[in-house]
């Protein structure tokens, strides 16, 4: 009582002015927390020396048989973790039939690939390095190349406690790495978090048609995509370039057909060409024919400008990494094998 006293008549005028905004306030948080995108969260990195050693083994040309082929060239973390082309290009130039997608946020969706063949990322870390078109290599001989490295031995000890190299190592180490390659901090996650005025009235515009048009049925939650499997060319088939059947490689059930995994959006402007074909560059492009495959109906210029203006919005913090030094080749390291 005797602090009231200290206050005086426009001070207390001010604090219930404040005191009354508060539910406005309140409410208006509550109605963010309720939309069906979610902000990204950071991430807290436990174990540092398995990151470590699993940002060194992304970055590691050795395991791949010509020794010139990382999980960086097809996932560029310069690049929004893609490779903006319209397909890979992998050992002996081999081009693959499919569309690189990123590995930023990938932690948060239901599986991995586009068919979602691998059931999270330590399962899909095996695939690239013993995948013909891609690295070439095999567990072996990966883990041979390792071995013969003298500077790893103690980067896994470190990591893992003493013992051999193995390729569960290897795939657990990187998944650990691309765990952290998440993107807070977008323009539309402060928004979400409650602050007012971070969108134009264009962006949010944008926003309110990409609910209003139906693209949150299938592109939502934290990753604006990741959550589940839908059937490209839902409404109006559509003509793939690619000769990816989708999740029917998956399942063996002809529903699956044309099914893949819904991308995420988020970072979505770094990443072009889009869907699974490559076939499209342009944002615009992809958003009316979203519009026609999936919605069955027509997204005018107008409208689409304003979707492609909140699409870029949820572009976040791009993980700052520091390009990890490799260690040595041994004498013993298998010589790069370009056939
Ligand atoms: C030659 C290019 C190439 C290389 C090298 C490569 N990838 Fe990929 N990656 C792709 C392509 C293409 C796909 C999609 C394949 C599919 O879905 O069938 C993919 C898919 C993925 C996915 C699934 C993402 C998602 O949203 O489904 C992850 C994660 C990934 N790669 C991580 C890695 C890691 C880790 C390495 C290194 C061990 C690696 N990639 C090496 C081209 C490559
Ligand atoms: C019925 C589910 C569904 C709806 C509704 C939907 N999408 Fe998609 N979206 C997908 C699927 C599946 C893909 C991947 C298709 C492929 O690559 O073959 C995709 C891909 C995309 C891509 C390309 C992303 C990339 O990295 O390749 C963009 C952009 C996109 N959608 C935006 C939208 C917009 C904008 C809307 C609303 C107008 C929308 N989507 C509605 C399922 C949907």
């Amino acid at each position: 009582m005797r602090q009231m006293k200290l206050l005086t008549f426009p001070a207390l005028a001010m604090l219930f002015g404040f005191l009354s905004l508060l539910p406005v306030i309140a409410e208006a948080a509550s109605k963010r927390s309720a939309e069906p995108i979610q902000p990204i969260a950071s991430k807290k990195v436990t174990a540092p020396k398995l990151v470590e050693l699993g940002k060194t083994l992304f970055f590691e040309p050795r395991l791949s048989k010509s020794g010139a082929i990382s999980c960086n060239s097809c996932h560029n973390l310069a690049t929004g973790g893609a490779d903006n082309l319209p397909s890979s290009i992998g050992h002996k130039w081999n081009i693959g039939p499919i569309n690189s997608p990123t590995v930023l946020n990938s932690s948060y969706s239901l599986a991995q690939f586009w068919d979602g063949r691998a059931k999270d990322l330590e399962d899909q870390a095996g695939g690239p390095i013993a995948n013909p078109g891609e690295m070439a290599s095999t567990h072996d001989l990966a883990v041979q190349v390792l071995k013969s490295i003298p500077g790893y031995q103690p980067l896994f000890d470190g990591a893992f406690g003493k013992g051999e190299i193995t390729i569960g190592k290897v795939q657990k180490a990187i998944a650990a790495f691309e765990e952290t390659l998440v993107t807070p901090g977008s323009k539309f996650d402060a928004w979400l978090n409650g602050s007012s005025k971070t969108l134009s009235t264009e962006e949010l515009a944008g926003y309110e048609l990409f609910k209003a048009k139906g693209c949150t049925g299938c592109h939502n939650g934290p990753a604006v995509g990741g959550a589940s499997f839908q059937k490209m060319g839902l409404v109006k088939p559509y003509a793939a370039k690619s000769p990816a059947e989708g999740r029917i490689a998956v399942t063996k059930l002809e529903a699956d057909r044309n099914v893949f995994k819904v991308p995420t959006l988020r970072n979505v402007e770094l990443t072009a060409p889009y869907f699974h074909d490559g076939a499209v560059w342009s944002l615009e492009e992809a958003v009316k024919l979203m519009g026609v495959h999936q919605l069955g109906i027509e997204i005018s210029e107008a409208e689409t400008g304003k979707i492609v203006a909140f699409l870029k919005t949820l572009t976040g913090k791009q993980p700052d990494i520091k390009l990890p030094v490799l260690p040595p080749s041994g004498k013993d390291t298998p010589r790069p094998d370009f056939q």
